[in-house]
Order: structure tokens, then sequence, then C-alpha cells
């Protein structure tokens, strides 16, 4: 597969598996485009067909849900049936195999994702959940987790529903929301403290499929960096920035199967 890839390529992917098999502390931060390769499209695509009118105000704010609960409960609704049955695709498993390999060896390899899907764990990955989970719900006004609508496996045996017909709290009465990160609402306390101490700490950090664009998750970075630490970028659109050691611009599909096997044999 290396042979498909430009030289200067190949000659990074080299230098950053020597950099990092060199390192004990790796931070790894995945977005949208990790999962692209599965058919998950990301946020910067454009919206299709029957959201394409709607812009995140819409759809994704506090705000937006107590303005019109059922439109954004439609869109999650539709959110889950694309995800639904999309599984990992070599990104996810090359990372999935890096953490299983450095069980045995001296690194230590956090992951920390701003993807609600489950991809990460469905590869068999150990992953911090930093924007919520896209199969969880909540209570919009008491927040207790509303477990029915969990979905129960992976092996077809789904007892998700689809409806887009809102949901009210047994407890309070207030309607049921995604447990979901929306925009101006605060992360979760525990998953961000995981990720400020990884990206603090690490000796490489890794920014895999996101435009970083979104705080205070695309502020890491800048922390590791601050911190010491040598930064590297896998997005086939890399974002214009100068703070980044080693640019590779590439699927992460096509990268991290590399990579791994790489890391794995030096
Ligand atoms: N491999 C790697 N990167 C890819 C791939 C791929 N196969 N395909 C696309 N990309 C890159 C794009 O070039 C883009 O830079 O993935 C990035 C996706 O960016 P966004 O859609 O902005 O996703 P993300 O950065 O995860 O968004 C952050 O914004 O809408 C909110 O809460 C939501 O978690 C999300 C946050």
């Amino acid at each position: 597969m290396l042979a498909e890839l430009s030289p200067a390529l190949i000659a990074e992917v080299k230098r950053a598996a020597k950099l990092l098999a060199a390192q004990s502390r790796i931070c790894i931060l995945t977005g949208a485009g990790i999962s692209a390769e599965s058919g998950i499209p990301t946020f910067r695509d454009k919206q299709t067909g029957l959201w394409e009118n709607y812009g995140v105000e819409d759809l994704a704010t506090p705000e937006a849900f107590m303005r019109d609960p059922e439109l954004v409960w439609s869109w999650y609704q539709w959110r889950r049936q694309i995800v639904a049955d999309k599984v990992p695709n070599p990104a996810h498993h090359a990372l999935a195999q890096w953490q299983y390999h450095a069980q045995t060896s001296e690194q230590e390899v956090i992951l920390i994702t701003q993807n609600v899907d489950d991809l990460h764990e469905q590869a068999g990955s150990t992953v911090t959940h930093l924007h919520g989970h896209l199969w969880r719900n909540r209570c919009g006004q008491c927040e207790i987790p509303y477990q029915d609508q969990l979905r129960a496996s992976y092996d077809g045996q789904d007892t998700v529903s689809f409806e887009d017909e809102l949901i009210t709290c047994p407890h309070c009465n207030g309607y049921i929301r995604p447990d979901i990160v929306w925009f101006g609402e605060t992360l979760p306390a525990q998953a961000w403290e995981t990720a400020e101490k990884a990206a603090a700490k690490c000796d490489v950090f890794i920014s895999i499929g996101t435009s970083r664009l979104v705080y205070p998750a695309a502020g890491l970075s800048q922390l590791a960096k601050q911190s010491g630490a040598q930064l590297i970028e896998i997005n086939p659109d890399p974002t214009p920035n100068t703070i980044v050691d080693i640019t590779l611009a590439e699927k992460a599909g096509i990268i991290l199967p590399l990579f791994i096997e790489e890391i794995t044999s030096l």
C-alpha cells in the first residue's frame, strides 16, 4: 500500500512512526473525519435532502430544542438511522490495535474523540467522549438518563426506535433529548479533565480528522504544544496552522494502518 503514496508522504509516515516509537505518552484526538470512510458525513459536509436548509443553530443548540423540540429530535433520529448500520473502518481498527499493542509495551495511548458515534468502541478501543453519545438519551429538564432508548447491542438486535415522536421523562415530564453536548453547552467535566491531563503530559499529540474549529476541544493541541509535545496531523485537507510538526495529508484509513504497522515493527 505504501507504493500508492507519494515518496514525500511515505517519508513523513516513516518519520512520524519513528518519532512515535521512541515516545511513551501519546494522546490522540479524533473528529468526524475518522468516521467519514465508514460512511458517516462530517459536519463541514453539506447537509443533504430534508435538512439542507437548516443550520447548526436550528438543530444543535439548547435554544433550538427549547424552541422546537420536535425538529431537533427528528434530526437526531434521522442521524441515528444513518449511523445505525455503520461499522468501524481501517482507521478505527488500527487505533484499537495500537492501544492493544501498547498494553504490553512502555507506551500509553490515550484516545479522545469529539465524535458521538461508537465506532471506536466497536473496534475495541478505550475512548473518552468529549461531545457525548448518539445512542444515549437523557431528560432535557431533570437530566436523568433515559435508558429505554439505549442501543442494546451491536449484533443486529438493536432496540432503538427511530420514531420522530417526542418522549417525555417518567420523573418530571420534561422532553427526552439526546445525550450530546450542543453548541453553547459545557463539556462533561470528567471527560474534559481526562483530555486536558492527557494533552498536558503527552510527548506526542496526534489530531485525526478534525477541522479544529470547535473549542474547547480544538485547544487541546495548543495545550499539548505549550507543554512540550510534538504535533502530528492526519487529514487529507489539513487545517492551515503553524504549530503542527508533521502533517500527513491523506485519509486516516490509509495512513493509520501503515503507521501502526511501522510502529509495531520498530
Ligand atoms: N480522514 C481524515 N480526515 C478526514 C477524512 C478522512 N478520510 N475525511 C475528511 N476529513 C477531515 C476534513 O478535512 C475535516 O478537516 O475531517 C475534518 C472534519 O471536520 P468537521 O466536520 O469540522 O468535524 P470535527 O472537527 O469533528 O467537528 C467538531 O463540531 O459540529 C461540531 O460537535 C460537533 O464534534 C463536532 C465538532
